[in-house]
């Protein structure tokens, strides 16, 4: 490619901050405690801002700050314009902000209304039918005592309950304290988006949109099929009306190109988020979707087990390819709902380092924005869980009270393996400052025990560290700050069917990239493939010491991972 070629490939490129940005995700819970009550605060995370700096991220998605009884760790809202007291006041917000656009660190915040809190002053007028409130939450007469039909909750159980005040049955997908609103009701649409445009003028960047395709429920609220999966997901997920909704909060709202906008989407396929990201679709940034972290469960969640890597490389590579020139991907392998994704993904015993900095690799070597987890950058695994009594999540708690009743289950001990391979509570646990009692995240008792490796896994010791996991961390992002290609380069699958290797190539003009992961515990041989150019490459990031250049075939040691680029 000529010179020229290059100039218009680079001035074509639609860039966006989004799009150059990394993301770091706070589960405030967890994250730093300045008060000593054992929960994570908003001055706590004031104190850690030069941390996020220090790292190089360029915007921190807050999940849920706001009033809320915490049934589902503020995922339901009772109030959305103050802030959970135990987190600060407006106040500590607004400090928090200022500090972060001080260190030219943007701000997403959680953007939760498919529901709110039971006790969110919406839902108590409306279960008084309380005027313009009445048609606020989705009632319906129940079945005899049944209720109206046989839609069931991602937290177990059936997803309506009876409210005696009403006298009628409300719907929640989540938990019975997470009552779904009522989109089809203008007035909830006119509410939310009142809400929005207030939180952006407080000079927020963007939302982080929970569950935003499940807003829509099918007219008449039929049955669902009963079987494999969630039953009535199939009336819920990307609904009759979603995509009017989200272009209506679009052009109300959200129409402010500099805003990033990533909206959570469970059970979308590529064609379905093309409709929410690509150019005729409803203006999100991207979207988070659940492929590539539902691909090993067998019939629901709690039996996951067995991956392959093929399969892993074909839904990446699939989605990569997808949304390659029509939308953009966000890049995750773990969040405050998913395993530590050593733990899941690479080997949290002897390998930890290796795998997390190889995983670590693969997030930041992708075309899309990469969100890093709190205490990703440490290489912090999945804890352990002796006994259902140290679990803090509904969605565990309640899989084990109904794991308990059935007769082939007879104590924890049977179901114990899951919660520890999938549970939420594994990437909830305090993130790890030092080896101080509770790892330093608190001066009290925390709400949830620590990660007992937090003596060797730590904040303190990582920095001290030449080689730990934060230092590649730290390397990753500046690559990917300095090298275009890594950002906008198209991607090219090699070797989709090897068992033990993920590499790919990333191409913009004559900027070029090659990436080889080995995802195994062992050595393996990679020979570059007929077609790859090694012409004026050179190793940019490796988790071990290699040459400089790469040969036509080389080892790749256990969790290996190389990042060669064009210099
Ligand atoms: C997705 C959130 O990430 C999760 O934590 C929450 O439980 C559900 N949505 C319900 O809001």
């Amino acid at each position: 490619m000529n010179p020229t070629d290059t100039l218009t490939t680079r001035t074509a490129l639609d860039r966006a901050w989004w799009k150059e940005a990394v993301v770091y995700q706070i589960y405030p819970k967890s994250f730093n405690d300045a008060t000593g009550d054992g929960i994570g605060d908003l001055r706590g995370i004031e104190r850690r801002v030069d941390y996020l700096d220090d790292l190089g991220v360029d915007a921190v998605w807050l999940c849920p700050v706001y009033e809320s009884p915490q049934a589902d760790n503020g995922y339901d809202i009772s109030d959305y314009r103050s802030i959970h007291d135990a987190y600060g006041d407006m106040d500590d917000w607004r400090r928090l902000l200022d500090a972060l656009h001080e260190r030219d660190i943007r701000l997403i915040m959680d953007l939760v209304v498919n529901h709110t809190s039971d006790e969110h002053e919406w839902f108590q007028r409306s279960r008084r039918r309380d005027g313009t409130f009445e048609d606020y939450y989705i009632w319906r007469d129940g079945d005899g005592g049944d209720p109206p039909n046989n839609w069931e909750s991602m937290f177990g159980g059936s997803a309506w309950t009876y409210d005696e005040v009403r006298g009628q049955w409300f719907l929640h997908l989540f938990d019975e304290k997470q009552p779904d609103l009522n989109w089809r009701n203008p007035d909830v649409r006119n509410s939310v988006y009142e809400m929005i445009e207030w939180w952006l003028s407080q000079g927020i960047d963007g939302f982080r949109m929970d569950v935003i395709n499940l807003i829509s429920k099918a007219a008449g609220l039929p049955d669902g099929a009963e079987g494999e999966g969630l039953t009535g997901a199939e009336h819920f997920i990307n609904g009759p009306n979603v995509h009017k909704y989200l272009r209506e909060m679009h052009d109300e709202v959200l129409s402010d190109e500099s805003l990033l906008t990533v909206g959570e989407t469970p059970g979308v396929c590529v064609d379905d988020a093309r409709q929410y990201v690509g150019p005729d679709g409803d203006g999100l940034s991207m979207v988070f979707q659940f492929e590539h972290v539902t691909f090993d469960f067998d019939e629901h969640k709690w039996d996951a087990g067995d991956w392959s890597l093929v399969e892993l490389k074909e839904i990446i590579s699939e989605w990569q390819d997808g949304l390659a020139d029509d939308g953009w991907n966000s890049i995750y392998l773990n969040n405050h709902d998913q395993p530590r994704m050593v733990s899941r993904f690479g080997d949290d015993g002897v390998y930890r380092e290796a795998s997390a900095k190889l995983l670590g690799t693969l997030t930041h070597t992708l075309h899309g924005t990469p969100f890093v987890y709190q205490g990703e950058e440490l290489g912090m695994t999945n804890a352990s869980f002796a006994s259902p009594d140290e679990l803090r999540d509904v969605e565990a708690v309640n899989f084990v009270e109904e794991a308990l009743e059935q007769s082939d289950v007879e104590s924890y001990d049977d179901v114990r393996d899951a919660i520890e391979y999938i549970g939420r509570d594994n990437a909830r646990t305090p993130m790890q400052w030092s080896d101080a009692p509770h790892a330093g995240f608190t001066d009290g008792e925390p709400w949830l025990d620590c990660n007992t490796n937090y003596e060797a896994v730590n904040v303190e010791h990582a920095r001290a560290t030449k080689d730990s996991v934060w230092h590649y961390y730290r390397d990753l992002i500046d690559l990917r700050h300095e090298h275009d290609v890594l950002v906008y380069g198209s991607f090219d699958l090699l070797l989709p069917e090897d068992p033990a290797i993920f590499a790919y190539t990333r191409t913009l003009g004559d900027e070029r990239g090659l990436v080889v992961l080995n995802f195994e515990a062992g050595p393996v041989e990679f020979t570059v493939p007929d077609g790859v150019s090694l012409d004026g490459l050179e190793l940019a990031i490796a988790n071990t010491d290699v040459p400089k250049r790469p040969r036509p075939s080389f080892e790749l040691g256990p969790y290996e991972a190389r990042v060669y680029l064009t210099s």
